[in-house]
């Protein structure tokens, strides 16, 4: 059952030096139970897209300009701010990027967990923190009993991490949004909370969209992977396909950076050029300037998505769109 559907999202910050545009012709959909994988540089838009589906871009300056939200078959961008809240961190749960911003100072780590469960179940006090060390032992945390009376100055940032990732699955919600949840871990601590997450997300059916720069993560864990650059989506489609037959110039030279085996770091091919800022980005297709596939319509004419598929879109000039489909524009 589709969960989440963001259709053709188009965003906009009011900024000191004037309006930016930091995601345009952003669409997919998550199923109950499905995980997909966001990945792109940074400043592709990956946060950004996030907070408008969390509703969080009004704090923050900023405002949907077009497209559409739809959660449960409900229109989110239609909600009343007291509506928005009923949903936001009990039907669709953030793991926020900065896990610093979203742990109270003046409460011990373990009582944030509860305050979650007890505000979700109707666990009493003694069994929500059972659960609650029970969760904290899952994600791997040594001394779980101890890390639970602590306060947050008290813990590292990892521990910091896997607390806010605890109260995110603790909050039960039918979709979780992780954005980048274990970059401050160790690469073991990193594939056990994957593998917790492959888990939750099955046994609870639960949709999943994971934010990423790492394309191991999203190997080992996503079903779909959808590939950003400069704020707008480049390709979708199955990650096997995808990373096996990948269509767009930009997929195939993330895909090349990727060390094979006993490859030498060095050996890397890096991608030529930078990523545009913000306020930077060129006319017609925003990769055009490092694309090695680069033809003349490239630099004068924004792509729209064309179907590789059923399932599979790309934004390419190499691939016209079929005439008469329906297309997310970017521009
Ligand atoms: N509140 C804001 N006001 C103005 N511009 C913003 C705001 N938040 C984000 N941006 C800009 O929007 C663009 C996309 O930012 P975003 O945080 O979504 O990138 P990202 O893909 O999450 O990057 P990273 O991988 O570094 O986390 C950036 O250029 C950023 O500077
Ligand atoms: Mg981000």
């Amino acid at each position: 059952m589709t969960l989440l559907a963001v259709e053709n999202l188009q965003v906009e910050f009011d900024t000191r030096d004037g309006v930016v545009r930091p995601l345009s012709g952003v669409g997919f959909t998550v199923d109950s139970g499905q995980i997909l994988g966001i990945v792109g540089e940074t400043g592709s838009g990956k946060s950004v897209t996030a907070q408008a589906i969390m509703g969080l871009l009004p704090f923050l300056n900023g405002r949907v300009t077009q497209g559409r939200i739809l959660f449960e078959d409900r229109d989110l961008l239609s909600l009343s701010e007291t509506d928005y809240q009923a949903i936001r961190g009990n039907r669709i749960s953030l793991i926020p990027q900065n896990p610093m911003t979203s742990l109270d100072p003046v409460y011990r780590g373990g009582a944030q967990i509860v305050e979650g469960l007890r505000l979700h179940t109707d666990l009493s006090r003694t069994r929500a923190a059972e659960r609650a060390v029970d969760v904290m032992r899952s994600l791997g945390i040594p001394n779980a009993g101890k890390v639970f009376h602590q306060y947050p100055h008290q813990l590292s940032g990892g521990l910091k991490q896997r607390i806010v990732i605890a109260m995110g699955l603790c909050a039960d919600p039918g979709l979780l949004i992780a954005d980048e949840p274990t970059t401050a871990l160790d690469v073991t601590v990193q594939a056990q909370i994957i593998e917790l997450f492959r888990q939750t997300t099955r046994e609870m059916n639960l949709g999943m969209i994971m934010i990423t720069h790492d394309l191991g993560v999203i190997a080992h864990l996503c079903d779909t992977v959808a590939v950003m650059y400069a704020g707008t989506l480049m390709e979708i489609g199955p990650v096997k396909p995808v990373f096996q037959y990948p269509r767009h110039p930009y997929t195939q030279a993330l895909l090349s950076c990727i060390p094979a085996m006993g490859m030498r770091e060095d050996d890397l091919e890096a991608i030529p050029g930078n990523v545009p800022g913000v306020r930077t980005y060129p006319d017609g297709c925003r990769y055009h300037p490092r694309c090695p596939e680069v033809m003349a319509v490239c630099r004068t004419v924004p792509p729209k998505t064309a179907a590789v598929d059923d399932q599979s879109r790309v934004r390419c000039h190499l691939y016209p769109p079929d005439r008469g489909a329906v297309h997310e524009t970017a521009g």
